[in-house]
């Protein structure tokens, strides 16, 4: 069964009261309640984690050697700033999806470069939590294509 780590960065774990504005009124939980819901549709196993510190999100993406398939990452602010998180991505070679609610682009101009989008297979922003729910859409039908290749 293919299995998908799913990576929450820093602020994330405010969702709901953290700028609703901006982020909606979804908290981290129902997000991660719809992915669920989604993983047993495509029948594949989920691990969510979410983490404010860069090196704990680094040491989440270095365990995934071995243990999943893909990675679904909203990366927050270190998206913007995170070259390690870039690194890690590339170093351990597995599919990742970068994610965002917001629409990075219609926002400040420093949120419109991402460290993570050349190391990802793709990115979906401004979507709210659909934007989770595509991206993993997406993941698996990645790399279920690439195991029928
Ligand atoms: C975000 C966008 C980032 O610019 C911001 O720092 C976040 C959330 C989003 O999901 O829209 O923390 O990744």
């Amino acid at each position: 069964m293919l299995s998908i780590l799913v990576l929450h960065g820093p602020n994330l774990n405010l969702l709901g009261k953290r700028e609703p504005g901006v982020y909606g009124s979804a908290t981290l939980d129902d997000i991660d309640r719809a992915l669920k819901q989604d993983a047993e549709r495509l029948q594949i196993k989920l691990t969510p984690f979410q983490s404010n510190h860069e090196g704990a999100l680094i040491d989440a993406i270095h365990s995934a050697l071995g243990q999943h398939q893909g990675i679904l990452i909203n990366p927050g602010a270190y998206t913007h700033t995170s070259v390690a998180i870039r690194d890690a991505i590339a170093a351990v070679a597995i599919p990742t999806v970068e994610v965002h609610l917001s629409n990075v682009y219609r926002r400040e101009p420093f949120r419109h470069q991402s460290y993570i989008a050349p190391v990802a297979i793709g990115q979906i922003s401004g979507f709210g939590t659909e934007s989770y729910r595509l991206g993993l859409q997406a993941l698996v039908h990645h790399l279920r294509q690439q195991n029928s290749a």
